[in-house]
């Protein structure tokens, strides 16, 4: 609903049942409903307010990831909603077009929660977006897929013992698109754009369609890229988007897999985690007839570089064994640094052993200056608010933090790997 020019959202997490499989009632929560949560949609500018209750009998929190917000509207493990608790966080859309995503955020319980059910999406529009005539059309050329694995039990409910010689939790051996097990799509135009979200707890996806075919990249996670970049599978760790068109040919019908991930994390990891699975996706079918879609457009958006001469603060992390951040981990009471707002900061971070890490940070997007000395793959050369740490490699990471200072209420940086979150691979820092 409208008032007053804010846009008030209402989200209601709930237990409830879902049949994933004919014949299977799972036990799932959701926002709204039963699992997952509604797409929200929103633009520049908007005043965004939310009520948020919680109907579960347990603590959660809603967190709005890769958005730019003020630290109390952030939704980590310091706004607890307790059960049947409301939380009314609200602030301004300011960031350019993307989709991002919210998903709960209580200290140690992140992965279960994730894990049940509750996440959804948040697509921004902008002035510059709507005039590049990209496809738009949501849910008919433009789609967007939360991609999660779950594994279950023989009574068709969720398993949520962490995997066998998992280090990284639960990796689920069944893919779910937007909540729907074996799923299709009809589509009707030439041009499919597919906005992908990896809303896994632990796994890597290695996107790419059955025959191999080219597509485009036109997104990263925090906007457009400055221009397509053209390539036939792209690598998403959990939190990770992409923002994909793929042309589609009359008639035929193609897969959305993932391929094995080429990255040796030795031969034990590669197996319990899933990195040699190859596996389907999603069925696109094209009609008989489809309608015509304009062409990509060469360039997309203009990316101001950041620049690690002009950065006044240099922070260097390392994730190692499944719980720490520079040797420490999570303390609710501890603030690890500050930042300074609108300065530039340089963060290197390096993944310290082999289990998979990726790195997160809250209220900003950041930009991939190099890894290991070298500039970054065009898919991460744009805005960035989580990138996959191959291990033994430095990535260094340019940010600026802006608008929002607060001396007490911190922000969180970590390791999307839900079970490292929860087990403390997470730090907090205030901007100043
Ligand atoms: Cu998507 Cu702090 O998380
Ligand atoms: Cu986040
Ligand atoms: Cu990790």
């Amino acid at each position: 609903t409208e008032t007053n020019g804010a846009k008030h959202f209402e989200l209601e997490a709930t237990a409830g049942e879902t049949v994933f499989k004919p014949g299977r009632a799972t036990a799932t929560w959701g926002f709204n409903g039963s699992h997952l949560g509604p797409t929200i949609r929103a633009r520049r500018g908007d005043d965004l307010r939310f009520t948020i209750r919680n109907h579960l009998d347990e603590t959660t929190s809603v967190h709005w990831h890769g958005a730019h917000l003020p630290p109390e509207a952030d939704g980590g493990p310091h706004q607890a909603i307790e059960p049947h608790g409301t939380w009314e966080p609200e602030w301004t859309v300011d960031q350019p077009a993307t989709m991002l995503w919210y998903h709960p955020h209580p200290h140690g319980n992140t992965a279960r929660h994730v894990y049940r059910g509750l996440a959804g999406l948040i697509l921004i529009d902008d002035d510059a977006g709507d005039g590049l005539n990209l496809p738009r059309e949501y849910g008919v050329d433009d789609v967007p897929l939360i991609v999660q694995d779950k594994n279950f039990d023989g009574d068709g409910q969720l398993e949520e013992n962490d995997t066998f010689m998992s280090a990284v939790g639960i990796v689920g051996k069944e893919i779910l698109v937007n909540g729907t097990y074996g799923p299709y799509f009809e589509a009707s135009t030439r041009k499919l754009r597919l906005r992908i979200l990896n809303g896994s707890n632990s796994r890597l996806y290695n996107f790419a369609f059955s025959d191999l075919r080219e597509f485009s990249v036109i997104g990263s996670d925090g906007g457009l890229l400055a221009e397509p970049h053209r390539t036939d599978r792209i690598i998403l760790s959990p939190a990770e988007r992409t923002d994909i068109v793929v042309d589609l040919e009359p008639g035929e019908t193609i897969q959305l897999q993932s391929l094995p991930v080429d990255i040796d994390f030795g031969f034990v990891y590669n197996r319990s985690h899933g990195m040699d699975d190859h596996l389907d996706v999603l069925e696109i079918r094209a009609a008989d007839e489809l309608s015509d879609s304009p062409d990509l457009p060469g360039s997309l958006t203009e990316i101001e570089s950041l620049s690690a001469a002009a950065a006044t603060a240099e922070r260097s992390f390392r994730l190692s064994g499944m719980s720490t951040i520079n040797g420490e981990s999570m303390d609710m009471n501890r603030i690890d640094f500050g930042a300074r707002v609108d300065t530039v900061e340089q963060w290197t971070v390096r993944n310290g052993n082999e289990f998979t890490h990726n790195f997160h940070v809250h209220d900003v997007q950041f930009q991939v200056a190099s890894i290991d000395g070298e500039a970054p793959p065009p898919p991460l050369a744009g805005w960035k608010d989580t990138v996959l740490l191959v291990p033994g490699r430095d990535y260094r990471l340019l940010m600026r933090f802006s608008q929002y200072t607060d001396p007490d209420f911190p922000y969180m940086y970590h390791c999307h790997i839900l079970k490292h979150e929860d087990s403390g691979m997470m730090g907090q820092f205030v901007v100043l």
